[in-house]
């Protein structure tokens, strides 16, 4: 009998030793820094995912743009180069899946509770399912937080804007919203962005507090306002295939993780960004401007027209879609 045991938790081990010698590796690559809602995110999930697998699958993150710019990590994931990453809402234009596009609506979402709404009802779901027929899969959607604006010079009303070249992501709405401002929009990469506003080959940006003081962009920029006109959170997304094809115990597994990864990432990214903000006014380089009710008003008149001038581009339906869920 002690025999048949001792054989038995022999094979066990021998079996669980190849996994364990051999694990899945998933690359998880992203622009930002470890030390901001999507970094810690994304050392969350690696931290589960290998737990929850017991070590048959090892996740490996790398931060900063390490392995790939933004345009260049969306082809990786196609090509199975990378298995993970968790883009920018704003990133998905040159994909061909432009819905997205509708997250950077300027004054869209009034609060994250409307973001929440969103993300997490059919229209999520919808615009998730759009990424499909790219060979790409979403998993989940995560928080960073509102933008602010700057430069170095003042940024109060609309016409502070005028002339100012302000680098934006990859997306048409940004685009169309810097031009709404009379600003001459410039995409550039994230991991690019920090340079260009130092040697002034862009005068301003829009970011969040935590994107823009893990970057340092504060130290390189005088003024900044809080204007909250718009959003960046992200899809955590896979590589289709290579998630269909895995093993279902481990699948789930991984959507465990995941899903517990996800209201870590959310719950967050408020503080990081709270954080953040107090860090850039203690660091002594920005001048923080709130917006009076006046000067927003003005604002919003300004770039609310771009809902209108973007509706064939995002589709109409995707926009409508939105205000219905926001007034229920
Ligand atoms: C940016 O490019 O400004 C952001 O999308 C970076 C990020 O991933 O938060």
């Amino acid at each position: 009998m002690k025999k048949v045991l001792a054989a038995a938790v022999i094979a066990a081990t021998c079996f669980s030793l190849p996994a364990l010698a051999n694990p899945l590796i998933i690359k998880f690559s992203h622009v930002v820094s470890p030390d901001t809602p999507k970094g810690k995110g994304a050392d969350k999930f690696k931290e589960l995912a290998e737990q929850y697998t017991d070590g048959k699958v090892l996740v490996e993150v790398y931060p900063n743009s390490q392995l790939y710019k933004d345009k260049e990590e969306l082809e990786a994931l196609q090509l199975g180069a990378v298995q993970m990453l968790a883009p920018s809402l704003a990133k998905f234009g040159p994909l061909g899946v432009r819905a997205f596009e509708v997250f950077d609506l300027p004054f869209i979402f009034q609060s994250k509770d409307d973001l929440n709404k969103v993300t997490q009802g059919q229209v999520g779901q919808d615009l998730m399912a759009m990424l499909e027929p790219k060979g790409i899969k979403g998993l989940a959607y995560w928080d960073n937080g509102f933008k602010i604006m700057s430069a170095n010079s003042p940024l109060h009303t609309p016409d502070d804007f005028l002339g100012l070249k302000m680098r934006i992501q990859s997306s048409k709405v940004l685009e169309a919203q810097m031009q709404a401002l009379e600003a001459i929009p410039q995409v550039m990469a994230f991991s690019e962005s920090y340079q260009a506003l130092q040697t002034g080959v862009v005068d301003g940006t829009e970011n969040t507090p935590s994107n823009l003081y893990t970057q340092k962009m504060h130290e390189v920029q005088k003024h900044a306002t809080l204007s909250n006109h718009g959003y960046i959170g992200y899809a955590v997304i896979v590589n289709k295939k290579f998630w269909d094809e895995l093993d279902p115990t481990l699948r789930e597994q991984l959507e465990r993780a995941m899903a517990d990864a996800t209201t870590y990432a959310n719950e967050i990214s408020q503080v990081e960004n709270d954080e953040a903000l107090a860090a850039i006014r203690a660091a002594g380089h920005t001048t923080i401007y709130e917006l009076t009710p006046e000067e927003r008003s003005e604002w919003v008149t300004a770039l609310r027209p771009v809902h209108e001038q973007m509706a064939s581009r995002i589709g109409p339906e995707v926009i409508e879609s939105i205000y219905q869920t926001l007034q229920n």
